[in-house]
């Protein structure tokens, strides 16, 4: 019931095409790609790719790229994607968090964008060992979800106390966060997923083994502000939390 929920958040979202248009491809994705600088022959798995787009970037820019997403629609987005232009990129439609993604090869950089958020518990907790295995030695992890803080986002995250809505959001608990968010390109929809608390997450990571060498609240630039005025919000409370974790050479 609550994975057919997440499921259909999945489905309604918006980030099927190539143009930098949506908060997630402006404040992550593009700080990603500056983040790794250059990815030429590096490998690179990229977590829940979606329909592919950071694949095809980091591919663009000479990494040999693997996408796994356990969503078979998105998948074959990607893959008719891959037919359209080759870039070499391998996709398959895997549950990296129901434990059925294996590999023969590590990878030097490994990123999970937005994924963790539909995770809580064990699962969050443990996807951390499996990506720190599946790295090489110095390797490098790009963690991106939202950002703790979007519990204050507005009212309808059910945070703020108002007579109709008693029920509180505790920020320290995994619940559930349901929020009415506009796109940039204006499309209003509904946002289910899991909050985690900042300690949690950096908690986790660090429990795997990591050393975080960063962590980013990406706000938007003022060029960024021009081009988008919608991100006023962005500019008050950060939406996605970035974090830079790497494996170290000696362990
Ligand atoms: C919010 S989308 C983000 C897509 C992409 N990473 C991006 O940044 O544009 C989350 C993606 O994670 C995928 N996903 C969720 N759980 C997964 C799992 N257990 N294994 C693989 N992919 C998963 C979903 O199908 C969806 O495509």
């Amino acid at each position: 019931m609550e994975k057919d929920t997440l499921k259909t958040n999945y489905l309604t979202s918006f980030w099927e095409d190539d143009s930098f248009n949506s908060r997630l491809d402006i404040l992550v994705k593009k700080r990603t790609l500056s983040l790794l600088g250059n990815v030429k022959n590096k490998k690179i798995l990229d977590i829940g790719c979606g329909s592919g787009k950071l694949c095809r970037l980091l591919s663009k820019k000479g990494g040999f790229v693997t996408g796994i997403d356990f969503l078979k629609s998105q998948i074959e987005v990607a893959k008719q994607q891959e037919a359209g232009q080759p870039l070499g990129i391998k996709y398959s439609q895997k549950d990296f968090f129901s434990n059925n993604f294996e590999s023969d090869q590590k990878f030097n950089i490994i990123i999970s964008h937005l994924v963790h958020v539909y995770y809580k518990g064990k699962a969050f907790k443990n996807s951390f060992k499996k990506i720190y295995n599946l790295l090489s030695k110095d390797g490098v992890y790009i963690y991106a979800s939202n950002h703790p803080s979007r519990v204050f986002y507005n009212e309808s995250s059910g945070w703020i106390k108002t007579y109709h809505n008693p029920k509180r959001m505790n920020y320290f608990k995994n619940e559930l966060l349901k929020m009415k968010l506009i796109s940039l390109t204006g499309s209003v929809f509904n946002n289910v997923d899991y909050h985690h608390t900042f300690s949690e997450t950096v908690n986790s990571i660090i429990a795997a083994g990591f050393v975080i060498e960063k962590i980013i609240e990406p706000s938007p630039n003022n060029e960024e502000m021009k081009e988008f005025p919608q991100f006023k919000d962005e500019k008050r409370l950060p939406a996605f939390l970035i974090i830079v974790a790497r494996k170290p050479s000696i362990n």
